[in-house]
């Protein structure tokens, strides 16, 4: 059952294991870049990925309609010719952005969403909202327009430990948010801790979560395990074991508020093993067969079409995609690095053997 033979150097399956079908999934949470880096990573999230909701961290963010239309046609322009792929813009909230731009946006179908970054809480966020009253404005157009809220959820406050950040910016923050705007669609992007899990799984159907590979795969020991891991370093930083096991736990629950978000965050390797690196793990190339391994360690293969390819598109009101694709139970050797034009990345699981293959493309529904 499931067996194959070693091609390629991928060596057969020895287990009962078998395949897995699902509807293709999407990325609720991607960033590709711009320039040389946007045409060498777009192609790995496209290669799994029917939609992305794209981020808008570039220098400078993506602020305007036009600039996320320009930003869509780069994109695309960046795909194989045999992908289908369709990018999902969102807008990056600025204390002085006007809410008749956001709201335009939304109608005109440009921007999917808005994202909220407070200033410099991580990467190309300096221009972020430096307090969250000045964009009620905003917030107001986006709840009355079903427009979701897509929220990088720590505080900044260097007084605030950074493994709390988290935990404090739902009591600072997110909890009056939610008081003054009880319709907001919210997203709380790229959850790290326990009470994420709780506020989000307690709040209304309004409120819903990303969660990535990496924080499903590993605690904080292992960035310091034997030496400092640059690779294993992004933000929201990783958490202890109990948080970890909460997000296992909500991601293979079932639940529709919680779904796949990767933040695949590509930074060049020498910008990342260097005396002040990046923040960002590069998992586009390999994180379906992530999730998987995820799912498979906690008996829950049957719930991860719900968190891959059902829960988000509901939760954002788009249509379920209709392409099969296929897990199949085939190890799979992750590269040290991937060479592009201007250097090298290094993937998240690098070095490491995954126990699936992801396979494109093998019927509709
Ligand atoms: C992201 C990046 O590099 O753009 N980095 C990260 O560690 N996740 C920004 C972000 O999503 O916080
Ligand atoms: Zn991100």
């Amino acid at each position: 059952m499931g067996q194959q033979n070693s091609e390629n150097g991928v060596s057969s399956s020895k287990t009962e294991r078998s395949a897995l079908t699902l509807r293709r999934p999407d990325d609720w949470h991607t960033h590709l870049r711009s320039g040389d880096m946007l045409k060498a990573v777009t192609p790995y999230t496209a290669r799994q990925f029917a939609r992305a909701i794209v981020m808008p961290n570039l220098v400078p963010p993506i602020t305007t309609i036009a600039a996320a239309e320009e930003y869509r046609s780069k994109i695309l322009a960046a795909l194989p010719s045999d992908v289908d792929f369709t990018p999902l813009m969102t807008c990056y909230l600025a204390d002085s952005i006007a809410a008749a731009e956001v709201e335009k946006g939304h109608q005109e179908g440009v921007f999917t969403a808005a994202k909220l970054y407070p200033a410099n809480a991580t990467t190309n966020s300096s221009h972020g909202v430096t307090d969250i009253r000045l964009i009620y404005p905003v917030l107001e157009a986006m709840q009355r327009a079903g427009m979701p809220l897509l929220v990088h959820g720590e505080v900044t406050d260097h007084e605030v430990d950074i493994f709390d950040r988290e935990a404090v910016f739902i009591e600072r923050v997110l909890s009056g948010l939610l008081k003054d705007f009880p319709e907001l669609k919210l997203v709380f992007e790229h959850i790290t801790t326990a009470e994420a899990a709780a506020f989000v799984a307690e709040s209304g159907p309004n409120v819903a979560a990303t969660i990535t590979p990496h924080h499903l795969t590993f605690n904080r020991n292992a960035i310091f395990k034997g030496g400092i891991r640059p690779h294993l370093y992004c933000l929201p930083v990783a958490k202890r074991e109990k948080h970890r096991l909460a997000l296992r736990k909500a991601a293979t629950s079932g639940s529709t508020k919680f779904f796949l978000g990767t933040d695949t965050a590509p930074h060049e390797a020498r910008d990342k093993e260097t005396a002040c690196g990046c923040a960002g793990l590069f998992n586009a190339p390999y994180a379906m067969e992530s999730y998987a391994t995820v799912f498979e360690e906690e008996g829950a293969l049957d719930q991860l079409e719900m968190f891959a390819s059902v829960a988000g598109p509901t939760f954002y009101g788009l249509p379920l995609n209709e392409e099969q694709v296929t897990l199949e139970p085939i190890e799979t050797k992750v590269p040290d690095y991937i060479d592009i034009p201007t250097g090298r990345l290094v993937p998240f699981h690098a070095g490491e053997k995954l126990k699936w293959r992801f396979k494109a493309g093998s019927g509709t529904y």
